[in-house]
């Protein structure tokens, strides 16, 4: 199969009549700091690295690009567990009246504590990665997890997730209905509690602690770029499936550098862009995309955005843009092959959609308005995030060794 492909990348700027912000406290510096003391007190805790692909910023014609590379946290492969265990922990926090400073890992998991709060099951639907990480948390707190995948969902996601003792299947139903099925079993379930990356309304306190247990990964990547002698990233470009990653990101760097926020976008996956078509709609009111969602972008193939994310987005996002396919293999292609000299980063489909993305806007002359819009020249120092690495290790040799998803050349490659 080499599904070469030549399908267009879609882009809007943000013209979205703000809202009264009322999300953006939830991501502030003050939040996000005692996020990141939860998680360094896991045995695990390590910061990610941040490379910095020096080479490919001056080809492209950037001045800086660095790149957040969570393909190590936690052992896991994917930054999804920094908001599943956050949660988690914010949600027993709450329930035995404590704050969550005072439940670090120890505490969490030790014997005594295990027995003053009793047995809880956490429900949750996944593509793959976020439910990892949720039963893996649930393992290291000596809770049970239950795990419902859409359709289509690759059967070493699920083996990773049954690994960690979590009750694990695949429904014959999409992402969001995954969702819905969880929740309502969670309800049925006197233990039952639901731990979704995803808000809709009445359900936002667990997936706010999600999006600040995000927030570690921006609050590492900031301080990184500094110590790197970047004062502060001009761009971030972040992904998004629901959108609770993205606004956590955005989120934290509109507080993080108030009245000088970078300038911030988003890139979905051309079959799921529920926040592009929000954006495109132009109303503040969000459009919900429906149906099979075929992508090879597994962690971006959702059609509900996340209200809260979205709030803080259509307030602090440039622009959003959906992405074919072949920009999520261009970019696993681009980092996994790098130039001589810049460290390689094994990015899976969903996390290397911002690499194929900027690569596409610098080199392609179509998309020359695009690189306009959001200002990207040679002063620009960009932050991208690789959210995941090899998640689906046959699918990425596909593309890497196989060239699946090529891109059809029209001659008009390079700019410079
Ligand atoms: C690897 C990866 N990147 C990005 C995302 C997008 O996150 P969100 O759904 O919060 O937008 C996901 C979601 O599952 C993911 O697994």
């Amino acid at each position: 199969m080499n599904r070469t492909n030549n399908a267009e990348m879609e882009f809007a700027v943000n013209h979205v009549p703000p809202s009264d912000d009322r999300y953006l406290k939830l991501m502030d510096v003050e939040n996000v700091r005692s996020a990141l003391r939860f998680h360094r007190s896991f045995p695990e805790y390590e910061v990610t690295p941040l490379h910095h692909l020096k080479k490919m910023s001056s080809y492209l014609g950037l001045g800086g690009l660095y790149v957040k590379d969570e393909s190590y946290r936690f052992g896991l492969n994917a930054f999804k567990v920094l908001g599943g265990s956050f949660a988690i922990a914010s949600h027993i926090a709450k329930k035995t009246g404590k704050n969550v400073d005072e439940l670090p890992y120890d505490v969490l998991s030790s014997e005594v504590f295990r027995e003053e709060m009793g047995q809880t099951t956490f429900y949750t639907a996944t593509d793959g990665n976020h439910g990892r990480g949720v039963a893996w948390s649930a393992n290291k707190l000596g809770q049970k997890a239950v795990v419902r995948m859409p359709h289509g969902s690759s059967e070493t996601r699920r083996a990773n997730i049954a690994k960690e003792g979590a009750e694990v299947t695949i429904e014959n139903l999409n992402y969001d209905d995954c969702v819905r099925l969880a929740a309502a079993q969670a309800k049925a379930d006197p233990d039952g509690v639901i731990i979704q990356d995803t808000a809709w309304r009445g359900y936002t306190d667990i997936p706010g602690w999600i999006m600040q247990g995000y927030g570690t990964l921006a609050l590492e990547a900031d301080r990184q770029l500094h110590a790197n002698g970047v004062e502060r990233p001009t761009h971030v470009i972040v992904q998004a499936g629901v959108g609770s990653l993205a606004g956590a990101v955005v989120g934290f760097f509109a507080n993080r550098y108030k009245g000088d926020e970078p300038v911030m976008s988003v890139c979905e996956a051309g079959s799921a862009a529920c926040l592009y078509r929000s954006a495109k709609k132009g109303t503040g009111q969000t459009v919900k995309v429906r149906g099979k969602l075929d992508t090879i972008m597994a962690g971006l193939a959702c059609g509900e955005p996340n209200i809260i994310g979205w709030d803080i987005l259509r307030n602090h996002a440039r622009g959003f843009a959906a992405c074919p396919d072949w920009m999520s293999a261009k970019g696993t292609r681009m980092y996994g092959v790098p130039l001589a000299g810049d460290p390689t980063v094994i990015s899976g489909e969903s996390g290397s959609v911002t690499m194929g993305f900027l690569a596409a806007i610098m080199m392609y002359p179509r998309y020359a308005e695009i690189k306009e819009a959001l200002g990207l020249d040679e002063n620009s120092q960009v932050l991208l995030i690789s959210t995941e690495g090899n998640t689906d290790p046959m699918r990425f040799r596909e593309i890497v060794w196989d060239g699946l998803y090529g891109v059809r050349h029209r001659g008009e490659e390079v700019v410079k």
